[in-house]
């Protein structure tokens, strides 16, 4: 905690913040979720001891959604030589054994998150096992038209990259051209976010696909409230101008699974073929987290998909629907993505590395103190974007900042001279916003829904986002 910024946190305590309403109905809601799961699982093992295992972690639980719901302290995580255990339990000290209803926000959700590992991890048969997987494969199936429509609009779209740059263009007709598709690329990669599900837990599949389609993203344009990518061009141009032959590396500090993975992984493969970059790093969780977050197995799971779209996509499942079969072209489509990106990862210029600090309760302020070695390799990228609601939240502590505080000041350590260059894509999902313009707060609050004088309830629900740029290396 030493290393964090004076400015207070959200607190689960705080009656008009979205941490309250995460701690009082969220989080029981997940837990329900995980409970219901497990409960599936275990009714079809048959080995006696397994099952006896599942049930007892069933049991543990019920019991963590009771404390919850019953506002006990936070107890000590069993310390069974994970890592990062010790660190938990040092900080639970530091804020003074709080309850679940009246402590930090950030460090609170991260703290049930590494709860719920410590039920699986030391167990015998379900040390790997993943409560949230079904929900996210299960998502993922459910967001078939917008996969299938971006499928064959990111075929169209390196077409159109081939022919801008055969066409007789002009360098700065080109570089205008590659601008307009690259923040096209972006803005699906940043509207990708919209769909997690520790926030949908209650949208139909109906509603799902309604917020991912090419409509929906050209609709929300002007929700960016602030939009700083142009910036973020310019550095990998010119970048791609002036070190040519050498590596250029942008980082992907990932999100959600399912859907978002999906574009995250459009943006990489566009990246890579219009030498914007020559490799892209991809950071994943390693354990579960924060319900639909990626862990490795997941691209494995995303891959599988895509390799046999048609089978993934009109498998029968528990819901009982026939699905429609996929056209000979959409097949092809989702074929052509899955080559790409499996030789794109054979040819190592699409890289998964994953490193235990994404898991730690705090902010990504301690992160040169904490993990000097990922601070060391994410300086030697070109481009680190962070997606989503929770990495932003890292990104600047999840403080109660005034709006206008520069985002290049809330981002402390990993700001200026950091050798860090850092973009954030974030649909707002929390009270924490920085880098708007004086003013804005106050007017989103006045639009139905806004909050008004009360709470900032507008940025509570992914509808709208900020995309916002730190130049660590200049
Ligand atoms: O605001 C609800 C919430 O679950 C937060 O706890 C968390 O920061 C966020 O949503 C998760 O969203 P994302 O997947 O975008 O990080
Ligand atoms: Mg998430």
């Amino acid at each position: 905690m030493e290393f964090d910024p004076k400015t207070p946190q959200y607190l689960t305590s705080d009656k008009t913040s979205f941490a309250s309403v995460s701690a009082h109905e969220r989080w029981p809601v997940i837990l329900t979720g995980a409970i219901d799961d497990l409960h599936r699982t275990v009714a079809d093992v048959t080995d006696e001891e397994q099952r006896k295992e599942g049930k007892s972690i069933i049991e543990k639980l019920a019991a963590l959604k009771y404390e919850l719901q019953h506002n006990r302290q936070l107890t000590p995580l069993p310390d069974d030589g994970e890592p990062g255990i010790a660190e938990y339990n040092k900080e639970l000290e530091q804020r003074g054994n709080p309850s679940w209803h009246d402590a930090s926000w950030l460090y609170t959700e991260c703290y049930l998150c590494g709860r719920l590992n410590t039920l699986f991890a030391p167990s015998k048969y379900w040390k790997n096992y993943d409560v949230f997987r079904r929900q996210k494969m299960s998502t993922f199936k459910s967001s078939r038209p917008a996969v299938l429509e971006l499928a064959s609009r990111y075929k169209e779209l390196a077409q159109e990259a081939e022919k801008a740059s055969a066409t007789g263009k002009t360098a700065d007709e080109v570089a205008q051209a590659d601008k307009l598709l690259f923040s096209e690329m972006c803005e699906i990669c940043l509207w990708g976010n919209a769909t997690d599900l520790s926030l949908l837990t209650s949208l139909t599949y109906d509603d799902i696909q309604k917020l991912q389609g090419s409509k929906a993203r050209k609709a929300s344009e002007k929700n960016i409230i602030i939009n700083e990518l142009d910036h973020a061009f310019d550095v990998l141009h010119r970048a791609r101008k002036e070190k040519k032959d050498a590596e250029r590396r942008v980082d992907i500090v990932l999100d959600n699974s399912g859907f978002e993975l999906y574009v995250d992984l459009i943006l990489a493969g566009y990246l890579l073929s219009s030498g914007l970059a020559t490799t892209v790093v991809l950071h994943p969780k390693l354990i579960p987290w924060f319900v639909s977050d990626v862990i490795p197995r997941d691209f494995s799971d995303l891959l599988n998909a895509l390799s046999d779209p048609q089978e993934f996509y009109t498998r029968r499942d528990e819901s009982g629907i026939a699905y429609p079969p996929l056209s000979e072209k959409e097949v092809g489509d989702a074929k052509f993505l899955f080559d790409q990106w499996s030789q794109l990862h054979q040819d190592g210029k699409l890289i998964i590395r994953p490193h235990e600090f994404w898991t730690t309760p705090g902010s990504y302020w301690r992160m040169p103190a904490v993990a000097p070695d990922l601070f060391e390799d994410l300086k030697q990228s070109e481009l680190v974007l962070f997606k989503g609601d929770l990495n932003y939240r890292k990104l600047v502590n999840d403080a109660m900042w005034e709006t206008t505080t520069p985002f290049t000041t809330a981002i402390g350590p990993l700001g200026p001279k950091s050798g860090v260059r850092v973009l954030a894509f974030r649909t707002c999902k929390a009270d924490t916003v920085v880098g708007i313009p004086p003013g804005e707060d106050e007017r989103l609050r006045l639009m139905p829904g806004g909050g008004g004088t009360e709470s900032r309830k507008w940025a509570w629900t992914g509808k709208w986002a900020v995309v916002s740029f730190s130049d660590g290396k200049a």
